[in-house]
């Protein structure tokens, strides 16, 4: 029998590039196939050939044994073919139902039949207990609830061959889980699958097969029970990681951040903080754990600016900075990695360099009484790049051009270039491989080290507990719980982070 996909010597060159070259893979109905490799690997260019976003250069495509072209993703999707994208490509202001719908619209007797489209998305919902409420509009879903509907839409045009871009380096665990139950579900229905993830721990869970990419060409192709994870990230990154950063020793300065009694609202209306009171101060890694959508995220933008309370403050090195702007808190050495880089912490239309400098190109010396110095802003960008590892030929091309990982490094870099007091990072290494985990861990420790604070939110609890000095656990909108460094296993925070139970407080523990 041949197989679902087969795609064979397949090169891709852009400028400057070679995204793509010789590279071969298959998958057969009814099995996972993991691609996975650094970042810029080359991974989803891959797959946006098979989803006829772009063409090869060179290669073939075969599908169910049969010579393809694929030109456009509405050709893809005719042939059986999703995908879930690494980024999102659903419309905000359109509601889950608009969204599924959205070019596969059912129609009887020249009118809409949204009873019909209803009905088979309910039965899909129920099948694979992917619940999503079809009225709501996309913006006002969390991540996880986006993806749902992502996969929702795939399984509505019927794809007999899903692709998933790293769908969970946006998840929770309980999602994640819940996600390889569904991509198992599939599987056994005979669907082949092709699933890009930097984490070996799913690599291994659920896959039968493994392809292994480093700059543009396979390393190695294995079936999942001949693989071992640490060959494995050997083949990804071509050296040893170690996530095990060295620190100096815990001892805490003055307060560089305290909020008091702080109040918020979700993009719902509804009560999103509930008033949360902690400090940070220098030389420490305060990490937030908990569930995504307990409040982290406006938590993060009352903080830095993004987001008016509706009650509480927040102090900054002794100052009352509630009412100020982002770019006044920015000014008083306050930085923050956004969790959502495409939404808030970049444009993808310009240029690397523009997006670096982003937050000083009117600051000296790169302006001098409203005229750019390029040269030194250029000069800036290339520096930028080559510390962080951001990987491309020119720092002058557009955004757009990089790889997620590499978008990423991006945003890391400008706000460390800051040399902030207050460093807010959300979701830091998001999609980054384990090699760039490694670095940005190390950044992060240099800034607690150089006395500076650190406020991390992250949704892996492993990054928590390696880098936090101390944690505070989240759940619907007020902390649940502290711990010191060593103090809670990731068992215990667990229990914190579903609300099970709650510190000290009455005395009770609930
Ligand atoms: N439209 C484009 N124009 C120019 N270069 C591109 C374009 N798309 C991708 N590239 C380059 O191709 C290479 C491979 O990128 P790709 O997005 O496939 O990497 P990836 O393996 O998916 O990485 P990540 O894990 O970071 O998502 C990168 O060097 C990237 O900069
Ligand atoms: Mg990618």
């Amino acid at each position: 029998m041949a197989a679902a996909v087969e795609m064979l010597n397949i090169s891709k060159f852009y400028p400057g590039v070679i995204a793509n070259s010789n590279v071969s893979l298959s998958v057969d109905e009814g099995q996972i196939l993991g691609l996975i490799g650094e970042n810029g690997a080359g991974k989803s260019t891959m797959m946006n050939m098979l989803y006829g976003m772009t063409e090869p250069d060179e290669g073939v495509i075969r599908l169910f044994g049969k010579e393809v072209k694929i030109q456009s993703p509405n050709m893809a999707i005719k042939q059986g073919i999703g995908m879930v994208h690494q980024h999102f490509m659903l419309m905000p202001n359109l509601s889950v139902l608009q969204n599924i719908i959205l070019g596969n619209t059912p129609t009887k007797n020249g009118m809409i039949d949204v009873k019909d489209a209803k009905e088979r998305i309910t039965e899909i919902m129920n099948n694979y207990d992917l619940p999503v409420n079809l009225d709501e509009k996309i913006y006002q879903l969390s991540v996880g609830e986006k993806q749902r509907v992502e996969i929702i839409k795939a399984l509505y045009r019927k794809a007999r061959v899903l692709i998933l871009d790293e769908p969970t380096a946006v998840l929770t665990p309980t999602e994640t889980d819940k996600l390889l139950e569904v991509l198992r579900q599939l599987k056994a229905q005979g669907c082949a699958i092709i699933f890009i993830t930097h984490k070996l721990r799913e690599v291994m869970a659920i896959t039968d097969k493994i392809v292994v990419m480093r700059k543009g060409i396979v390393t190695g192709t294995l079936m999942t029970e001949e693989a071992k994870s640490e060959g494995l990230s050997d083949l990804m990154v071509g050296r040893k990681v170690n996530l095990d950063i060295p620190r100096k020793e815990y001892s805490p300065g003055e307060e560089v951040l305290r909020v008091q009694g702080l109040k918020a609202l979700n993009q719902r209306g509804l009560p999103a903080l509930r008033g949360v009171d902690f400090q940070v101060r220098r030389g420490e890694i305060v990490g937030v754990a908990g569930v995504e959508g307990n409040g982290q995220t406006e938590l993060i933008e009352a903080i830095s600016g993004m987001l008016e309370p509706t009650g509480g403050q927040v102090i900054f090195k002794g100052r009352n900075i509630t009412a100020f702007n982002v770019r006044q808190r920015r000014e008083e050495g306050m930085s923050h990695i956004p969790e959502d880089r495409l939404k808030m912490g970049t444009a993808k239309n310009c240029s690397i360099r523009d997006n670096l400098i982003l937050n000083r190109y009117y600051q000296k010396p790169y302006n001098k009484k409203g005229i750019l110095d390029n040269k030194k802003l250029h000069e800036l960008s290339e520096r930028l790049c080559r510390d962080f590892g951001v990987k491309t030929p020119d720092s002058e091309y557009r955004l757009g051009t990089l790889s997620g990982g590499n978008m990423q490094k991006v945003v890391f870099a400008r706000e460390m270039e800051a040399d902030p007091d207050l460093l807010i990072a959300a979701q830091p290494t998001r999609g980054v491989d384990i090699g760039a985990i490694e670095s940005i861990h190390h950044k992060i420790v240099e800034v607690r080290d150089s006395d500076r604070g650190v406020l991390l939110v992250s949704a892996e609890l492993d990054e928590i507990l390696s880098l936090s000095d101390r944690i505070l656990v989240m759940y619907e909108g007020e902390i649940m719980a502290e711990f010191k460094r060593g103090e809670a296993d990731e068992r215990t925070i667990a229990v914190y982070m579903t609300g099970a139970k709650r510190q000290g407080g009455d005395g009770n523990e609930k």
